[in-house]
């Protein structure tokens, strides 16, 4: 039995013509077509409450049982961003070392990355994007959460949308593992780092790798 007492009535808040609800789609697909991995940054800074805007941007994002399981943490402070650079190039060295199979190696090469991350330094912001699997309550009792992956990775998605579309680039960034986050972050143990996002504007020689992205019939289908 629905207690009615707890809905509201709901009103889309955009309604448009059928014309431009298509001039959206196409204008929003070629504002998202334009965005792209940056691995090279200029020290510009960012306004914070560009960013708290962006988070609240993402924190908008379904989740499962409405548990929002995620952690942001945002991290501009040069002494800690040094550490995180320090913990992602050790990872890195021995990801590139050996650790990673030669499939994977292969694969990352038309990207031309390797164990140096100095945008972890130049880049004006870092945010680690944590997951939880349960939330600690008060009386120590713990508040399980559903479809956390799926959940985070939608948020993280948004947010990196919603930076995008501020002129800002991102970099989503997975040393692995990354538990060393935790530490340098200061975060509880039962939550899990899952993206380290890279956060700042292109360097003025920035390059990116040629990509062609699937066309529409490959990844998808009309039934
Ligand atoms: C889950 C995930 C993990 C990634 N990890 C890394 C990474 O550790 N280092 C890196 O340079 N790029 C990483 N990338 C970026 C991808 O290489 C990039 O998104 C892909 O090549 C497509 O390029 P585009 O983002 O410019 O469209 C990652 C992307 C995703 C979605």
């Amino acid at each position: 039995m629905i207690d009615s007492s707890s809905f509201i009535p709901f009103q889309h808040p955009i309604q448009v013509s059928k014309e431009e609800t298509l001039q959206r789609a196409s204008a929003f697909y070629e504002t998202l077509n334009g965005r792209r991995t940056v691995r090279d940054y200029s020290t510009q800074s960012v306004d914070r409450a560009v960013i708290e805007k962006c988070l609240l941007a993402a924190s908008t994002a379904p989740s499962g049982a409405h548990k929002q399981p995620w952690h942001f943490t945002v991290v501009s402070d040069p002494k800690i961003k040094r550490q995180i650079r320090e913990g992602a190039e050790k990872e890195e060295r021995e990801f590139y070392a050996g650790k990673a199979s030669e499939e994977w190696l292969d694969a990352l090469k038309p990207f031309g990355t390797n164990e140096e991350k100095p945008f972890l330094e130049t880049a004006p912001y870092l945010i680690g994007i944590f997951s939880r699997n349960y939330d600690l309550l008060e009386d120590g009792s713990r508040s399980k959460n559903y479809y956390v992956s799926e959940s985070v990775g939608i948020a993280a998605g948004m947010l990196i949308a919603a930076l995008h579309q501020c002129g800002l680039s991102t970099l989503t960034h997975t040393p692995s593992p990354m538990g060393f986050l935790n530490e340098v972050m200061d975060r509880p143990s039962h939550e899990r780092a899952v993206i380290l996002l890279v956060v700042g504007y292109p360097s003025e020689d920035a390059i990116v790798p040629v990509l062609k992205r699937k066309d529409l019939e490959e990844f998808s289908t009309f039934l």
